[in-house]
């Protein structure tokens, strides 16, 4: 069986999820190095998964570690960077999204794998691994809604990460970039259409903090694309339930409604209270069996040579509209996202 050599860069909340699914549940998969700055994520590396060549430098990893590809899971502001030299060093790259900070780095990301064709490069839109996001894809290119014009779709995390998530915004960009990306990639993917136009407002009506570092703590956000298509996207930071993400996609001829409760599995509760569901915790449990399709798709699309379902592209569009509504959101006007 052939065997693609990974160095795993980045074992943090995510990296380590990614790094078990990559070596424990992908045949095919082989962690053969990882780096991270943190020793004790690099002893778990050893200690779990038995990987033995630890870097705490990515490019000393890139230089001396025996590898085909790299998966990379670090902080966001080193995604190009470490994405354009591995494409340079002739690996083959997944980057977790956002694939830059900015429109002009994921622009470096898309034309460093465009001109290595035969290298596959794919970003981190997990929500396309979906069994059921995949299975309204699939109807919706049969015709089964007709023409898909509006998608509704929103993000929300749990009131209990909030504080967690307010020292994060600087790294991650912000509640555009960081969760509304996901159901901007949606709306695009399933309208398939390029933004016009963007229009966002929102607040910190839970935690004044998000205010201080110019963020919310929920936003709505209105696109417009070029064909006069429509999604209506919002995010909450501050709920009490569960994670809940669900999307809408409304069509000329029906619609298509996924994951509207975010069930746990099929249990409900009849008591004293009510009728009622447990709900899922946060956004790995709800996507847990996506990020495993992820990861074995881009195994797979490296070792058969097959072009991945997500492109640079799509990380670079989805950044360009993210960056449109954070200004939109700042300036209180609609922004400009193409012409
Ligand atoms: N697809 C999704 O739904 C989803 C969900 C959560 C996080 N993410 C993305 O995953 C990435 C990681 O998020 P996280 O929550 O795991 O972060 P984290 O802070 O928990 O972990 C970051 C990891 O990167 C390593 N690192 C940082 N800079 C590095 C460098 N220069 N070289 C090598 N390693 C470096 C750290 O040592 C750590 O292991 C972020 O870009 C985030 O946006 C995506």
């Amino acid at each position: 069986m052939k065997l693609l050599k990974i160095g795993m860069v980045g074992l943090g909340r995510l990296g380590k999820r990614h790094a078990e699914n990559l070596a424990l549940r992908c045949p095919g998969a082989k962690i053969e190095a990882a780096c991270s700055l943190d020793p004790v994520e690099r002893a778990w590396a050893k200690t779990r998964l038995g990987v033995e060549d630890l870097f705490e430098d990515f490019s000393a990893m890139l230089e001396s570690a025996d590898i085909d590809a790299v998966f990379i899971a670090s902080s966001s502001a080193f995604h190009t960077a470490q994405t354009v030299a591995a494409l340079k060093a002739g690996k083959h790259v997944f980057c977790e999204k956002p694939m830059g900070i900015s429109v002009q780095e994921c622009l470096a990301v898309e034309e460093a794998a465009e001109v290595r064709p035969n290298q596959v490069f794919m970003v981190g839109f997990v929500r396309r691994f979906d069994p059921s996001y995949r299975y309204a894809k699939e109807m919706i290119d049969a015709g089964a809604i007709g023409e898909p014009f509006l998608v509704r779709s929103q993000t929300v995390d749990l009131d209990e990460y909030a504080a967690f998530q307010v020292g994060f915004v600087p790294s991650s960009g912000g509640i555009f970039l960081d969760m509304n990306i996901h159901d901007i990639d949606l709306a695009r993917w399933y309208l398939g259409d390029e933004v016009e136009s963007a229009y966002a407002i929102g607040g910190s009506f839970v935690h004044p903090e998000f205010a201080q570092v110019k963020d919310a703590d929920n936003t709505c956000a209105l696109l417009k694309f070029a064909s006069g298509k429509m999604a209506d996207l919002s995010v909450s930071r501050t709920a009490f339930h569960g994670h809940d993400t669900h999307t809408e996609i409304v069509g000329t001829k029906g619609i298509l409604k996924i994951g509207m409760t975010p069930a746990k599995n099929r249990v409900e509760i009849f008591d004293l209270h009510g009728a009622r569901v447990p709900c899922v915790k946060d956004f790995y449990e709800r996507f847990e069996e996506a990020f495993r399709a992820e990861a074995m798709a881009f195994v797979e699309c490296a070792l058969n040579g097959d072009a991945p379902i997500v492109k640079a592209r799509d990380g670079t569009e989805a950044t360009r509209v993210g960056f449109s509504l954070a200004e939109s959101f700042r300036e209180g006007r609609i922004a400009i996202v193409r012409r």
